[in-house]
């Protein structure tokens, strides 16, 4: 632990490097991180049938998640008790029970064992040594939770103030309007911690300046997890320095508007986008931008059968950025989550699993959505995924690589716009270190 513990960022002024670089790091996140902390692994519309499944896997522990026959959901270590072999890939349907591939022994769907070729000729078992070895689980907002370790306190408590932030735009009533999988060259970390502040609007995204307040955010560091948030209103930041009286609504609106729907597609959901996109063109005289959107957005909303009387302005003009520690991290806004699930890619420090979910709220008793394909871009490159997240993802690998420089200094982060991504590290040094945050 010696030199491991050089790299603490808990009570440090200048935080190591070393954290997203070092093969070590990586190896102690897989000790004591990961089986640990709750992970999302799926949303329930995946597996909406018995026998339906989704594998989640990190580093050498994997998991499924099931639908049993009576519509409750269960996770299982994803190894056949007989000889390891793995049970379960990807996503698919089990077909009623589940079966290795290797030796065809089978299972139901609630990891009872219901066939064993020729057991006479094993050492007497249990049905209990027989059975698939259970994974914790727990539902959030419609999202499929696992916790590797059997001691661990149950998912609500895990979420602490999660649901008082997230509740409001019920997560529970969206579905995946996209997915999407690739591979990142930068640590996990460097991009969780990208996605947790705004203090990289002006240099990476600096026509968003034209509409976004982003002097405006507030950083709301919780105990475990983090928002952001505010800033709403559509209004040129104050770091442009233009004056009030210049300032055209109507080329705000429209900029607001155009970003979200074309450089962040998901953001404002694909039922809403066109619509709003045509009635911001049409800004009447002597209204403002944000009074203007916040209306429509509303009576938008209601026209399609949703309700949001109890949403704020704030939560309909610009929501709130939620990071569940410690690896899905995202905005929501009324209507929509764009969320990010990042994750290590197996040993190596300079590369991460990247995911991007999109989510739309559906109104009461609509026809179940089918899933939207499982896109997968082995390279980030051969993808469009949206001016504001290209530009976030062109700096990753000069942040990594730059990471890398022998000798470099501790990193400073700044106290009020990169609070999130400093009690992200504090929360992480308490599973690595003890750190008593
Ligand atoms: S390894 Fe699964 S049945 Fe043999
Ligand atoms: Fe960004």
């Amino acid at each position: 632990m010696g030199e491991l513990s050089a790299m603490q960022a808990f009570g440090n002024e200048l935080i190591p490097r070393e954290r997203f670089t070092s093969a070590e790091f990586v190896a102690l996140e897989y000790e004591r991180l990961w089986p640990r902390v709750w992970q999302v692994a799926c949303r329930l519309e995946e597996i909406p049938g018995p026998g339906d499944f989704v594998e989640y896997s990190i580093g050498d522990h994997s998991a499924f998640v099931t639908r049993t026959a009576t519509g409750g959901v269960r996770a299982f270590h994803n190894t056949c008790i007989h000889r390891g072999t793995r049970l379960a890939d990807g996503c698919g349907s089990f077909r009623g029970e589940i079966r290795c591939p290797f030796h065809g022994w089978r299972w139901d769907l609630d990891g009872t064992n219901t066939y064993v070729q020729d057991p006479h000729e094993f050492p007497p078992a249990t049905p209990d040594e027989l059975r698939l070895r259970e994974v914790q689980v727990g539902e959030y907002g419609g999202f499929v939770f696992v916790n590797f370790d059997a001691d661990a306190p149950p998912l609500r408590a895990y979420l602490e103030d999660i649901p008082d932030w997230f509740d409001p735009y019920r997560p529970e009533r969206m579905v995946f309007t996209s997915m999407k999988t690739t591979i990142v060259d930068a640590n996990w970390k460097v991009v969780v911690d990208a996605f947790n502040e705004g203090y990289h609007i002006p240099a990476v995204h600096p026509e968003i300046l034209k509409w976004k307040d982003d002097a405006a955010l507030e950083y709301t560091p919780l105990h475990t997890h983090t928002r952001y948030g505010g800033g709403g209103w559509p209004m040129p930041s104050p770091r442009l320095g233009i004056p009030s009286e210049e300032v055209d609504e109507q080329e705000i609106l429209l900029a607001k508007v155009d970003d979200l729907i074309d450089n962040l597609p998901g953001y404002i959901g694909p039922s809403e986008a066109e619509a709003l996109r045509a009635q911001a063109r049409e800004l009447p005289d002597a209204t403002s931008a944000g009074e203007y959107y916040l209306n429509r957005r509303r009576s938008g909303a209601v026209a399609r059968g949703l309700d949001w009387s109890h949403l704020s302005d704030e939560q309909v003009l610009g929501g709130d950025d939620l990071l569940v520690f410690p690896n899905f991290i995202g905005p929501v806004v009324a209507g929509a989550f764009f969320g990010y699930r990042v994750r290590p890619n197996g040993m190596d420090p300079d590369t991460c699993i990247f995911e991007l979910w999109t989510l739309e709220e559906q109104p009461d008793g609509a026809a179940p959505k089918p899933l939207p394909v499982r896109e997968v871009y082995p390279d980030w490159r051969a993808h469009e995924w949206g001016l504001i997240v290209d530009q976030d993802f062109q700096n990753f690998r000069g942040i990594q690589r730059g990471l890398r420089t022998p000798g470099g200094p501790g990193l400073r982060w700044n106290r009020r716009q990169e609070s999130c991504v400093r009690r992200f590290h504090e929360v992480l040094d308490r599973y690595l270190f003890g750190a008593p945050t």
